[in-house]
């Protein structure tokens, strides 16, 4: 399979348009990422033929939308190397996949426990575990990085101790771009006997995710951020883990047997998905994963990275501009400043000239504040990018900045 980029940009209809009179560059998918024509059909044929709940209609409607619902699970659980499909658990996003585990097995943790976590967090999984830790009594500790945004493995090593019960950190940081070593981590969190969660949500769509292969307990994602709509999302979890789990949420669908006073729940996975789900949703997600497989995805991941290299390459010559975060191993994430302009007008002069970026924290206040900037903005890429809209950017940028100066 060759790579053509415009063949993928045509299935993406939303960038076909035009923004303030010129042609929508797309630069913020990091923040979420748009949604190809096979995804949309899929959404729109389930509300126009089989609309219904699912698991529970003595109908053919009913049984037709479950068939979707749970072919989805089969093809997500493909997808991610599950080695079981029962540990695909339906959440509304990465944010509830690691509120479940934070909920849900973190009732298990007391005071004398410690959860490690990272600098470059996003505040999905660092808020959770802080307030986690309030909860129960154990300690947060959280493991530094450099400079150029990697994390200190020296530290990292440092800070597990044996009652170090969970370790937490992103696939990638959603600020710098940073590709961290998860499966090594996975390793050192598992000698020390501890749980491990990866925060998927930006790793998810940028390479082949194998959840065995790389030795964690969890692994968080939401579908959004993968081609598939808002509101879904997966926690992959080991069964042996997700079977032996206290219960968060509670209502229709998980339940074995009721009683007025007791209760008892239903197997995985439905024991930890309490009420309707979001099925369409769901079902977008399953043509999400299905569509990415039948690409190329090599040369998908190829092009992304010439993508970071060439957006690098010219921000190096960019007089005034810093790049924040240099790590060696990056997603198409260029979070960058430039002298003393803030990042909201830069954000604001680029969507006047069609480019949209993201501007502001990166939902990282800690990671800002260890930075000591106020923010970043941030162009991040994806596989219906070109070169050409790089250069977009890099012209509007230099507008922004004489408007600036
Ligand atoms: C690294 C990381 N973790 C967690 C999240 C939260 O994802 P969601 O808002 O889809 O739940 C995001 C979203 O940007 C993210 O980038």
């Amino acid at each position: 399979m060759s790579f053509d980029v415009e063949a993928i940009r045509a299935q993406f209809p939303v960038l076909a348009q035009s923004v303030h009179g010129k042609p929508l560059v797309y630069l913020d998918n990091a923040a979420t990422t748009q949604k190809p024509q096979a995804v949309i059909d899929a959404i729109v044929d389930f509300y126009t033929t089989c609309n219904s709940n699912v698991h529970r209609g003595a109908h053919q409607l009913s049984d037709n939308a479950t068939r979707r619902y749970e072919k989805a699970r089969d093809d997500v659980a493909a997808f991610i190397h599950a080695p079981h499909r029962e540990e695909v658990i339906w959440t509304s996003g990465t944010t509830e996949s690691i509120n479940l585990v934070a909920n849900g097995l973190g009732q298990l943790l007391k005071a004398g426990d410690e959860v490690l976590v990272t600098q470059m967090e996003h505040h999905a999984n660092l808020v959770t575990w802080q307030q986690a830790c309030k909860r129960s009594g154990a300690t947060l500790k959280v493991c530094p990085m450099t400079e150029d945004g990697e994390l200190d493995l020296d530290a990292f090593d440092a800070l597990l101790t044996d009652n170090t019960r969970m370790v937490a950190f992103p696939h990638v940081s959603n600020a710098l771009g940073t590709i961290n070593p998860i499966k090594l981590l996975s390793t050192k969190a598992k000698e020390k006997g501890a749980w491990v969660l990866v925060d998927g949500a930006q790793g998810i769509a940028h390479g082949d995710v194998d959840v065995a292969d790389i030795g964690c307990d969890f692994y968080a994602f939401s579908g959004h951020k993968i081609f598939a709509p808002t509101g879904v999302g997966v926690l992959w979890g080991k069964r042996s883990v997700l079977e032996d789990w206290p219960v968060w949420q509670t209502g229709g669908e998980m339940i074995h047997d009721v009683d007025y006073d007791t209760a008892t729940w239903g197997a995985l996975p439905n024991r930890l998905e309490a009420g309707t789900p979001n099925i369409a949703g769901v079902i977008g997600l399953g043509a999400a994963v299905n569509w990415l497989k039948s690409q190329d995805m090599a040369a998908l991941q190829a092009h992304e990275k010439s993508l970071l290299d060439y957006a690098t390459e010219k921000a190096n010559a960019f007089e005034g501009m810093r790049i924040i975060g240099k790590a060696k191993h990056k997603i198409g994430v260029m979070s960058f400043l430039f002298d003393n302009a803030h990042p909201a007008d830069i954000g604001f002069i680029l969507d006047k000239q069609g480019v949209a970026i993201r501007t502001g924290d990166n939902c990282a206040q800690p990671l800002m504040k260890r930075l000591n900037i106020p923010g970043t903005a941030r162009a991040s890429f994806s596989i219906y990018n070109t070169h050409q809209e790089i250069d977009q950017l890099f012209a509007a940028l230099k507008k922004a900045k004489m408007m600036l100066a």
